[in-house]
């Protein structure tokens, strides 16, 4: 039976500092619980808030930069994290409280590889299969026919120790479909693949969606969400910030198109006079003396603001143009860029 995903209000407040991030600032409240003689301890919001609704059969895309809570998701989704509050269900299921139910629903796949190094790619599927209640027949030839698709034949039966991180990654992904799940969580699946063993894995996640599976992976490659999911969402600092199609979403920002302006100073009036040129939508002053431009053009607008700075005796230092994107998106939302 197809099943879908949803969360409610989920929070996460992790009371122990990340390994590499101790004392270094960022998201944590040092404000609670300073007991006498006890060390303060350190809280990181993962997430606040978190109510996403994933239909069943649908590639769904979280979409964010480091730290934005997409793996603290899965995690909730996947039974390995518990959730300080809020409620997750996968179909019917009720994933704290069903766990068993929810196991058998879901295949997962980890941000970082899991995989035993002292078995062989073959052993790794077939052992899977068994833990997942597969007949005999049944796991040698699904594990076959995944090796296949995944390009790993010719590997199949040597330790998973000598292979690359591409091909970790690939078989992870493998085992992860091994036993037919109905949903199936890729976290960041396409980190570390070659540009042609990406398309194949789109391909591959493309094929596994038509059976009527439910996908949910995360990303930050605005590319990959456009190209695979039919419905994403953009997160930072633990909250859905935009939720639509991957076109609804590039049409929300104001004309599409983002030209990044640098100048040798600010100026108001300058700003203004962009602001009534025709097909500008918005001007945002940014630091060291930049103006972001939304706009229902691009390149053809250049001109038009060289000729205003040189009238206002502003030099025009610096110029960007992108075309209608997530990143611009996420830049309209946050202020910030994706990649940064
Ligand atoms: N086990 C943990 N203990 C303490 N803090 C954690 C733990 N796991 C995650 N965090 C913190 O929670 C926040 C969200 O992390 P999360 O891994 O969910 O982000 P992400 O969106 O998956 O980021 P990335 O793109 O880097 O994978 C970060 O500030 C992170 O440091
Ligand atoms: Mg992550």
């Amino acid at each position: 039976m197809p099943a879908g995903i949803r969360t409610s209000e989920l929070r996460k407040v992790y009371n122990t500092a990340p390994p590499l991030a101790a004392g270094s600032g960022g998201a944590f409240s040092f404000a609670a619980k300073r007991g006498k003689g006890k060390q303060p301890k350190p809280e990181v919001v993962a997430l606040n808030g978190m109510s996403l609704e994933v239909r069943s059969g649908e590639i769904f895309c979280l979409l964010g930069p480091n730290g934005a809570g997409k793996s603290t998701t899965v995690g909730i989704l996947t039974t390995r994290v518990r959730p300080t509050s809020g409620q997750a269900w996968i179909g019917d299921h009720d994933v704290w409280k069903e766990q068993t139910a929810v196991k058998r629903l879901i295949g997962v796949v980890a941000q970082r590889p899991n995989l035993d190094f002292s078995l062989t790619a073959r052993e790794i599927l077939i052992f899977h299969g068994a833990y997942f209640g597969l007949s005999s027949q049944e796991r040698s030839s699904r594990s076959a026919s995944l090796l296949e698709r995944f390009k790993l034949t010719d590997r199949a039966d040597q330790l998973v120790r000598g292979f690359s991180g591409g091909m970790m990654q690939r078989l992870s992904i493998a085992r992860a479909m091994m036993h037919d799940p109905q949903v199936l969580f890729l976290d960041e699946p396409s980190s570390g693949l070659d540009p042609q063993t990406r398309l194949l894995l789109w391909e591959i996640i493309r094929e596994y969606n038509q059976s009527g599976k439910t996908v949910l992976l995360t990303t930050h490659n605005m590319e990959e969400a456009d190209a695979l999911c039919q419905r994403l969402a953009i997160v930072d600092h633990g909250k859905i910030i935009a939720l639509g199609t991957p076109q609804e979403l590039k049409s929300s920002v104001p004309g599409g198109y983002l030209l990044r302006l640098r100048f040798g100073q600010q100026s108001t009036e300058l700003l203004q006079r962009m602001q009534a040129l025709a097909g500008v939508r918005e001007v945002r002053a940014t630091e060291n003396n930049g103006m972001d431009v939304y706009a229902d053009r691009g390149g053809p607008l250049i001109g038009e603001i060289a000729n205003l700075a040189l009238a206002a005796s502003v030099e025009l230092c610096d110029v960007h143009i992108s075309e209608p994107s997530l990143e611009n998106l996420f830049l309209h939302h946050t202020g910030r860029s994706l990649r940064e």
